[in-house]
């Protein structure tokens, strides 16, 4: 599923980057992709995919 429609950047992509790089924030994902830099609509979303995902490995490494 595309989160940012304007650049291309998937959920997949998002979660990737959080856990291969150790990203916790929408500003380590704007490093490493466009994501946001237009509408900036998909900013919101990215977030909320990003302390999922967090959360989520949090679960599992307990
Ligand atoms: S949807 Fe990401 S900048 Fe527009």
């Amino acid at each position: 599923m595309y989160v940012c429609l304007c650049h291309g950047v998937s959920d997949k992509k998002i979660k990737k980057l959080v856990l291969n790089e150790g990203i916790t924030d929408v500003r380590g994902i704007k490093k490493c992709t466009a994501l946001g830099s237009q509408c900036g609509k998909c900013v919101k979303q990215a977030k909320s995919i990003i302390n999922e995902t967090i959360e989520i490995q949090y679960q599992q490494a307990s």
